[in-house]
């Protein structure tokens, strides 16, 4: 018996031990796609040594996160953005340095053109190819989008923007984050926060009051995260109330995560890292660039006579920050945690974007060129426009940005494309849809763009132009910035066009009673000298790959523009609201103007400006009738609906952008004359009416009251005020919000 049981215990024990061995899974729970999220990172970050983490919170090169081999971690591999995939090789030096093999993708229009569509759908679709295009190139991440308020005219990163408005900015970022993360792709927006000059952009330390962060700053990043659920966001290299954004527990910690609940990963802007634990400590969690690449670059000249701090969060500086008890192991497995989440939830460890698709395919150009049309904006048409074949048989086209596309701004931003349609291409090639072989286009350059040579002096390029303006029955001058002029690293000298643009645009308005200005530049110009003596203006941005094409249709009609500023243009520099505080003294900048920025200013201060936020003409009228709001009173956790009718009342089909602004009634803080709280683009056949309709709660109602540290908001009556543009009312209701 005894034996028996002696048998029988070795026997059992075998048993439970093969049923352990057998209940081991084969894979590693962290390699287990079935399993959440959580579990994964939580399974991975115990099988890491200390050396291991700590080498997480740096990349490890120019454009790649830290591999680990044992463990079988991918890097992320980055590419800029936001308007197309670019050159991920190194810094700008050697991005277009001419020995380097360019990597072309689909260039679309800058995120100001994208913001001048108003279109959601738009801005998702172009997103979604970017998207696609990022996985072709074996690339898991998108630096973008560019969510930064446009403060100044001067600001060279202007046209990366979606403009000045937050609630405008907002939405034009949520549909892009949702759309990128959809493919399982990284988006980083940036940079957090107020990114806004960038003059000393490694030193300026600018000085905001909580309430406009709030209201005007942090509004595109907030909806970031609370609606897109963003997976990462790169911080500014700024300094923000005396901080460096990368280092600053305020914007990292407590807004961030806190606040809003952010689950996704920092990542600091290239070089914007000053300390390591300050730096941890905030809440930073991947330092970008890393490895050689950094170590090559941040010795550089330039890159410390630029400000730029690097190297703060290489292991063995993390590792020597924990032993010393500067820097807790949790803060590290914090954002090695916050890393891998985001990499699991991408799907970066079950489906390696291997490359190798295609890229620029026809369905992404018909996108960019979608982008193109949508975002011209028609300043204005004194009845020259369309061109009609028939009276415009001779056209001249000139000037410095007439035969040369201008894509996109300068900087980590700029894409290269595969082609690139110019405005004479394209008015050629409309001309010929709409006058067959009669097409006559003749060139002049007209000015040379500053930093470009033209082997010829000023006065005798203006004499051809203005010759062959004088013998043409319409003449088209394209004017504008080059990405040598308006660009990353350094802003506009002026607002002012530059290169003698101005006079050859009167010298040709001179010769030829038709001539239509055309700009393609990413932000407002001057053009009080010369717009009373031409019929015509069209904003053009930097429109993609596509842009001359679209510039051509919508000369000839082929496109009904539907484009509206997302931005104010102001006469002059001098009435802008931040005139005065830009770009500040001794590396200190205030923004004194507050919450007045853009149009909130330009009402506030009764200033008429050239052209205001939300305009745009059409090729067709419309009539707005019938608004309704219902109910006429709003309480907590209920919402409103607005409604208004709009008519296409001309003779052609045509988009129109339906705005809402909100008027509040007096209140105990100094509140701005009227804010975008919606819109809505339509498309109408000439004759149709349709209802746009909005949502109203309680949030769009309110202020920030730093008092409270928090959103507030007071009964009273507000007007409803709905329009073609900020200074177009068309239509007027009220809502009343209850006690
Ligand atoms: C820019 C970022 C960009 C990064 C990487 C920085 O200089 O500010 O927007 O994504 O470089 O190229």
């Amino acid at each position: 018996m005894k034996m028996v049981f002696s048998f029988l215990i070795p026997l059992s024990v075998a048993a439970i031990f093969g049923a352990r061995l057998r209940a081991q899974p084969a894979v590693a729970a962290y390699k287990d796609p079935s399993l959440d999220i959580e579990r994964r990172v939580k399974d991975l970050l115990e099988r890491m040594t200390p050396q291991e983490k700590a080498a997480m919170l740096s990349g490890s090169g120019w454009m790649e996160s830290q591999p680990n081999a044992r463990l079988g971690i991918p890097a992320i591999k980055m590419a800029d953005g936001p308007m197309g995939v670019r050159n991920w090789r190194g810094p700008s030096a050697v991005t277009n340095a001419a020995s380097t093999a360019p990597v072309t993708a689909t260039a679309f229009p800058a995120g100001i053109g994208m913001a001048a569509s108003w279109d959601l759908e738009l801005v998702a679709s172009a997103a979604r190819v970017i998207a696609q295009g990022v996985k072709a190139l074996g690339r898991d991440m998108i630096l973008g989008p560019t969510v930064n308020i446009n403060r100044v005219p001067l600001w060279g990163r202007n046209f990366e923007g979606y403009g000045e408005d937050p609630y405008l900015a907002a939405r034009m970022g949520v549909a892009y984050i949702k759309a990128v993360q959809n493919e399982g792709v990284i988006p980083s927006v940036k940079h957090f926060a107020a990114n806004n000059e960038e003059y000393e952009r490694h030193r300026i330390d600018e000085k905001i009051d909580e309430r406009t962060l709030h209201e005007i700053y942090f509004p595109a990043f907030k909806a970031a995260v609370e609606e897109a659920g963003v997976w990462a966001v790169m911080s500014a290299y700024n300094k923000l109330n005396g901080e460096w954004c990368a280092e600053d527990p305020y914007l990292l910690t407590e807004t961030l995560r806190k606040r809003w609940g952010f689950r996704g990963f920092v990542i600091s802007d290239w070089g914007s890292t000053y300390s390591t634990e300050g730096t941890i400590n905030a809440g930073m969690d991947l330092e970008m660039p890393g490895g050689e690449p950094m170590r090559i670059w941040a010795k550089k000249p330039e890159t410390k006579r630029d400000g730029n701090g690097a190297g703060w969060l290489t292991a063995d500086k993390v590792l020597a920050a924990v032993s010393a008890g500067r820097v807790t192991q949790e803060a590290v497995d914090e954002g090695v945690r916050r890393i891998l989440r985001v990499m699991f939830t991408a799907g970066l460890f079950d489906h390696a974007h291997a490359g190798g698709g295609e890229v620029d395919t026809a369905e992404q150009r018909q996108v960019a060129r979608t982008a193109a049309n949508e975002s011209i904006v028609l300043l204005k048409n004194a009845g020259v426009l369309p061109l009609r074949a028939e009276s415009a048989r001779k056209i001249a086209v000139i000037g410095p940005s007439a035969a040369l596309a201008r894509t996109g701004g300068g900087g980590s931003s700029l894409v290269r494309p595969k082609y690139a349609i110019a405005a004479l291409a394209g008015i050629l090639a409309a001309m010929k849809e709409a006058a067959g072989s009669g097409a006559d286009v003749g060139y002049a350059l007209g000015a040379a763009m500053e930093g470009e040579d033209a082997g010829k002096p000023p006065r005798e390029l203006r004499e051809e132009a203005v010759a062959l303006a004088r013998k043409s029955d319409v003449a088209v001058v394209v004017v504008g910035y080059s990405p040598k002029l308006e660009g990353e690293g350094f802003d506009r000298k002026s607002m002012d066009l530059p290169a003698g643009q101005d006079e050859l645009i009167e010298a040709v308005a001179g010769a030829n009673k038709n001539t239509i200005v055309v700009i393609a530049a990413g932000a407002p110009v001057t053009m009080t000298r010369w717009i009373a003596q031409v019929p015509a203006v069209v904003y053009a941005w930097y429109g993609g790959q596509e842009a001359g094409h679209a510039i051509g249709d919508v000369l000839f009609g082929a496109v009904n523009p539907s484009g509206k500023l997302p931005v104010t243009f102001p006469k002059a520099l001098q009435d802008s609201p931040a005139y005065g505080h830009y770009p500040g003294e001794n590396l200190h900048v205030e923004y004194a103007e507050g919450i007045y920025v853009g149009y909130r200013g330009f009402d506030k201060h009764d200033v008429e400006p050239l052209f205001p936020f939300g305009h745009g003409l059409s090729y067709t009228t419309f009539d707005y009738s019938q608004l309704k709001v219902s109910p006429g009173r709003i309480v907590a956790g209920k919402t409103v609906s607005v409604s208004v009718t709009v008519r296409n009342s001309g003779t052609r089909a045509g988009a129109e952008v339906v705005q809402l602004y909100l008027q509040p009634p007096p209140s105990r803080v100094d509140r701005p004359v009227k804010e975008l709280k919606g819109f809505g683009r339509i498309m109408l056949q000439p004759g149709e009416t349709r209802t746009v309709s909005f949502e109203l709660d309680k949030a769009a109602m309110s202020f920030y009251d730093s008092a409270v540290h928090d959103w507030v908001a007071e009964p009273g009556r507000f007007t409803v005020l709905v329009g073609a543009s900020s200074r177009d009312i068309r239509a007027k209701g009220g809502v009343e919000l209850a006690r």
